[in-house]
C-alpha cells in the first residue's frame, strides 16, 4: 500500500516535471516562432541552408553511427535498421522535423530569458491587481542599443498605478521610464524605456540647489535625476561601505550641504581618527569636533541633558516639535565618522565602560530625539551589532551603502545584494529609504573645495549673516547645570522659549 502511494506520488512529481519542461518548451517555442518573418529574405536563406545540411547530414550512414554512440538509449540498433531501410525521403523528413523542433526554441530563447528577467523586476514593486494577480510582461522590443519597449498585460492594474511608481520603476529597471501608454486594448500598457548609466563622477555643484528647503541636503544623482533628502524626516542617517568606497566624503558633503541649506543648526562631529578627517570644520562657530572617547561620551550626555530639557519644554507649550524658529532652539546634528571605533567593545575594562555608555545614550538618542530636533549620522565600514547596536539600526530612516566586498555585509545594511553587485566606482552607491532601493552616484567635494566652503560659512556665520541661536552644548564637562535650567524653563511661565539668542 505505502509502496504504491510512494510509486503513485513519484509518478505524479514525475508528470507534473515533464508537464512544466513541455510548458516551457512551448513557451520559448512560442517565442521562437514569432521570430520568423516569413517576408525577410534572410529567414528562408537559413532555412534552406539548415535543410541542405540535414540533408547531407541524415544521406550520411556515418552520422547515424555517431546519434547511437550519443544517444544508445534512443538511437538503438533497431531505430537506425529502421531510419537505413527507410526511403530516403523519410529518413530526411524525420531528422529536419527533429532538428526544426530542437532549433526553435534556440531561436526564442533570448526573448524568453529577457521576458523573465523583466518580470522579474515587474514582480520586484509588487504592484498587483484586486484579485492578486501580478501584471504579467507580454513582448520586450529592442528597439536600439538604448531604447527598450516593454508591453504589460496589466489586468485590473490601471496606467496611473504605474505612474505613480515611476521612480521605482526606474531604480528597479535600472532603466529610465520615458513614457507610459496605453495600447488599444486597454489590457495592455506599453512602456519606452531608456538606458542611461550614470557618470563616474559628478560634482558637488551640478547637484546642489540654489535655493534648497531647510534642513535639506543632496544625496546624488539617480537614473530618476538628482535627489535631495530632509534631515527632519529621516530623523537619522546611516553611510555605510568599504574602505575607500567614499564614505568620509559623503559625510561631509552632507555637512556642508545641510549648513549651507539652514540656518539654527549646530553639529557636533565626533571623529575618534584624533579629528583628522573633520578639521576643516573645526572652526565653525556654531561646530564642534570632538576627539575622544571620553570627550565623546560627555557629549552624548550633555546633548541626552538637552534632549530632555526640550521634552519637558515641549510637554509645557503642548507642542508637538520643535520649531527652531519659533522655539529658539538649534536643530542638532549628531555626525560620527568612523562609528564603529565609538561603540565597539575592547579588552581594556576602563574604556568598556564609555563605549557601554555612548551605546546607550545613541540608542536613547535614536529612539526619541526626533521631535526635540536632535538628528544622528553615522559613517562605519562595518555594520553589525557589535559596531552598531541593532536597536539604533531599528531606527535609522536613511542608509546610503557604498560597495560592499562581502554579501553578508550588504545583506546587514540593505538587507539584499546590491551593494555587493554596485560597480568598483568610488562614490557609486545604493540609497535606502524604507523598501526603496536607488543607485546613485555620490556628489563629490574635494577638499579644496571644502575648505573653500567652510570658510565662506565661517564669515557667514561669524558676521550673523548666517544665523544659529545657540549657545553650544558643552563636550568636555560631564556634569552640567542643564537641571537649573530645567528648574528655572518650569519656573517661567511666561512666553517664548527659555534661552536667549547668541
Ligand atoms: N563621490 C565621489 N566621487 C568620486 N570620487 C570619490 C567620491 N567619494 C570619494 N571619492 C574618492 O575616494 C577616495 C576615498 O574616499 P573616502 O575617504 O570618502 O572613503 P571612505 O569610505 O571614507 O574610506 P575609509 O573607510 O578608509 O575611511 C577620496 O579621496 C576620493 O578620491
Ligand atoms: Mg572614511
Amino acid at each position: 500500500m505505502t509502496k504504491n502511494n510512494t510509486t503513485n506520488k513519484g509518478a505524479e512529481k514525475l508528470f507534473d516535471s515533464i508537464g512544466k519542461l513541455f510548458g516551457i518548451y512551448f513557451n520559448i517555442s512560442y517565442y521562437g516562432i514569432k521570430k520568423f518573418n516569413l517576408k525577410s529574405l534572410k529567414v528562408w536563406f537559413n532555412l534552406l541552408f539548415f535543410l541542405v545540411v540535414m540533408f547531407t547530414f541524415t544521406y550520411n550512414y556515418d552520422f547515424l553511427v555517431i546519434l547511437n554512440k550519443i544517444m544508445p538509449n534512443i538511437f538503438t540498433v533497431s531505430v537506425l535498421t529502421f531510419f537505413v531501410k527507410a526511403p530516403w525521403i523519410a529518413y530526411f523528413s524525420s531528422f529536419s522535423i527533429f532538428g526544426i523542433l530542437l532549433s526553435i526554441p534556440l531561436f526564442g530563447l533570448e526573448e524568453y530569458k529577457r521576458i523573465k528577467a523583466y518580470q522579474k523586476d515587474f514582480d520586484f514593486l509588487s504592484i498587483k491587481a484586486g484579485n492578486g494577480s501580478p501584471p504579467k510582461v507580454i513582448r520586450v522590443v529592442e528597439v536600439d542599443d538604448f531604447k527598450t519597449k516593454v508591453i504589460l498585460k496589466s489586468e485590473g492594474i490601471g496606467i496611473d498605478r504605474y505612474k505613480t511608481k515611476t521612480n521605482d520603476l526606474t531604480a528597479a529597471l535600472g532603466q529610465i521610464v520615458e513614457e507610459i501608454r496605453s495600447c488599444n486594448n486597454p489590457k495592455y500598457i506599453e512602456f519606452s524605456l531608456t538606458k542611461k548609466s550614470l557618470p563616474k563622477q559628478v560634482s558637488y555643484y551640478e547637484i546642489e540647489k540654489e535655493e534648497a528647503k531647510p534642513y535639506s541636503f543632496s544625496i546624488g544623482e539617480s537614473l530618476g535625476g538628482y535627489l535631495y533628502q530632509d534631515i527632519s524626516t529621516l530623523p537619522h542617517m546611516l553611510i555605510a561601505g568599504t574602505t575607500g568606497g567614499g564614505k568620509s566624503v559623503f559625510f561631509k558633503q552632507t555637512l556642508v550641504s545641510l549648513l549651507k541649506s539652514s540656518n539654527n543648526l549646530q553639529l557636533y562631529l565626533l571623529d575618534l581618527k584624533k579629528g583628522v578627517e573633520m578639521r576643516p570644520f573645526e572652526n565653525l562657530p556654531n561646530t564642534k569636533v570632538i576627539k575622544t572617547e571620553k570627550d565623546a561620551v560627555a557629549t552624548l550626555k550633555n546633548i541626552r541633558d538637552e534632549m530632555d530639557r526640550r521634552f519637558k519644554y515641549l510637554e509645557k507649550k503642548k507642542l508637538k516639535e520643535i520649531d527652531p524658529v519659533r522655539d529658539k532652539m538649534d536643530k542638532i546634528i549628531i555626525g560620527i565618522d568612523e562609528a564603529s571605533v565609538l561603540y565597539t567593545k575592547s579588552k581594556n575594562n576602563s574604556k568598556n565602560k564609555l563605549i557601554n555608555e555612548a551605546r546607550e545614550l545613541t540608542e536613547e538618542l535614536s529612539k526619541l530625539s526626533r521631535a526635540a530636533g536632535i538628528h544622528l549620522i553615522l559613517a562605519t565600514q562595518k555594520v553589525t551589532k557589535e559596531t552598531i547596536d541593532t536597536k539604533v539600526q531599528e531606527n535609522i530612516g536613511g542608509r546610503v551603502c557604498f560597495r560592499m566586498n562581502t554579501l553578508q555585509g550588504s545583506m546587514t545594511v540593505l538587507g539584499n545584494k546590491m551593494a555587493l553587485t554596485l560597480p568598483d566606482i568610488k562614490g557609486r552607491a545604493i540609497w535606502a529609504r524604507g523598501n526603496k532601493f536607488t543607485q546613485i552616484q555620490a556628489p563629490f567635494l574635494s577638499e579644496d573645495e571644502l575648505e573653500e566652503e567652510l570658510s565662506i560659512l565661517k564669515n557667514e556665520l561669524v558676521s550673523k549673516e548666517r544665523k544659529f541661536h545657540g549657545p553650544m552644548i558643552s563636550t568636555d564637562v560631564l556634569k552640567t547645570n542643564m537641571d537649573d535650567e530645567i528648574t528655572d524653563l518650569e519656573k517661567n511661565d511666561s512666553s517664548g522659549a527659555s534661552r536667549s539668542p547668541e
